[in-house]
């Protein structure tokens, strides 16, 4: 888009340890392609960063802020992985310079943080994409063309359960995981639907979405349920029904407080065909006439999306995950939380244990899984099965003018 199409595409890098460091891996472990440029990299401690000594090798200029690195430079591609509450003001700004932006899943905190953020981008006249690698992917983008195109006839139901256990060291890697709010102020909203998990609540709305590939389906209501185990002052814990404006129900379970791995898990229902997926494996539709279809599989394609953004920058490619196809997620978190008031309900203690030692210990809820899958295969939040005394529901929220979080 800004760069002819010959040029290396010059990138700055926002955030490089995490998760940031992958964005490094992949440009630095493909020295070959010509396409790209590092021209900075923005990080308040850039220091503690597995990557700072190499990127320090490379001679690149270092900078605390990202206004810091405009003052004397420009770019034409930002790759942000920061923490969340970073995302808007730093995709605003880049924006504002004429930068293109990647920026890491979940696209922010709030809707009214996503809806500057696609104005930023309107005014700019730039593109800016979300993370979300699935959705870059040929398995996804082939299953979504097939349900627009109503192959699969109707849909009326999908259901992801992700349930990952997530440790002490987990939370306490930096300063807002399982933060609501920044001590500044700022929302975070760090959740396991808001971060580790998130992917597979985009995906399913991603999935649903009607007009062409950067499309996301948008909620009507949204109920949830949300618990902590944790001592954090978000959730750990969820279940969440969506539904869509066209009428499918989306059914979300995820949890960081138990003790083995499971799924993602999913289950997409049309009406001509189901379509399935559990983790390592592929997604496949099952037809109601006995034909199969396989897409194949999701998984290990992260690198496309940061070629994708160097191919889009030229003009060669659009990106698939806007940040308006990122937006449903983020009023479905910003509606959870509106679901229950704002008041996540505590675990008894009684029925927390702690397994493992301590830097690799994890908070177990006893009987949540089970709880979660009965709930899953029933198609039901988990307070509509009951049989626990903790469950709690939360209210349906209507989400057809959703416009403020105000928390
Ligand atoms: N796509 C994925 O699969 C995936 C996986 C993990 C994390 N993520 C996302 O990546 C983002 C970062 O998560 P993380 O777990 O790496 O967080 P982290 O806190 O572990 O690391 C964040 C990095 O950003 C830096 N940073 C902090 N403040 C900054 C600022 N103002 N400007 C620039 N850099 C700043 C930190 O120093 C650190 O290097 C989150 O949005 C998260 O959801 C995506």
């Amino acid at each position: 888009m800004t760069a002819p199409s010959s040029a290396p595409v010059s990138i700055v890098l926002v955030g490089i340890g995490g998760y940031g460091n992958t964005a490094v891996t992949t440009l630095l472990r493909n020295p070959l392609r010509q396409d790209w440029q590092l021209v900075g990299v923005v990080d308040p401690v850039a220091e503690k960063a597995a990557a700072y000594d190499e990127l320090k090798s490379l001679g690149l200029p270092f900078y605390a802020t990202l206004d810091d690195f405009y003052k004397t430079n420009k770019a034409d591609l930002a790759f942000i992985s920061s923490p969340i509450q970073f995302h808007a003001p730093q995709t605003c700004t880049a924006l504002a310079n004429g930068t293109n932006v990647l920026c890491e899943k979940p696209a922010c905190a709030t809707i009214q943080e996503a809806r500057q953020m696609a104005a930023a981008r309107d005014a700019a006249g730039r593109f800016a994409a979300i993370g979300y690698q699935w959705s870059y992917t040929q398995a996804i983008l082939d299953l979504k063309a097939d349900i627009q195109a109503g192959r699969l006839g109707q849909p009326r139901r999908m259901k992801t359960m992700a349930l990952w256990p997530r440790t002490d060291a987990y939370y306490g890697r930096n300063n807002w995981a399982g933060a609501r709010q920044s001590p500044q102020g700022d929302w975070i909203l760090d959740s396991p639907a808001h971060n580790a998990c998130a992917h597979y609540l985009h995906n399913m709305l991603f999935l649903l979405g009607r007009q062409g590939q950067a499309s996301a389906a948008q909620p009507r209501s949204v109920q949830a349920e949300l618990y902590r185990a944790n001592p954090i002052t978000n959730f750990d814990t969820t279940a969440m029904r969506i539904m869509t404006d066209d009428g499918v129900e989306v059914l979300f379970y995820t949890t960081h407080a138990l003790s083995k791995f499971y799924g993602p898990e999913i289950i997409c229902e049309f009406d001509e065909a189901t379509v399935t997926f559990y983790t390592g494996k592929r997604l496949v539709a099952h037809y109601k006439n006995g034909d199969t279809k396989d897409y194949g599989t999701p998984d290990g394609y992260t690198h496309l999306k940061y070629w994708d953004s160097i191919a889009a920058v030229r003009g060669e490619k659009a990106m698939a995950c806007t940040i308006d196809a990122a937006t449903p997620q983020i009023v479905c978190i910003n509606a959870a939380e509106d679901s229950v008031n704002n008041d996540i309900a505590e675990f008894p203690a009684g029925l927390v244990y702690k397994m493992g030692v301590p830097g690799k210990q994890i908070r177990v809820m006893t009987g949540l899984a089970e709880c979660f899958i009965k709930a899953f295969q029933a198609n039901a939040l988990p307070a509509e099965l009951g049989g626990y005394s903790w469950l709690r529901p939360g209210k349906v929220v209507d989400t057809t003018h959703y416009n403020v979080f105000r928390g």
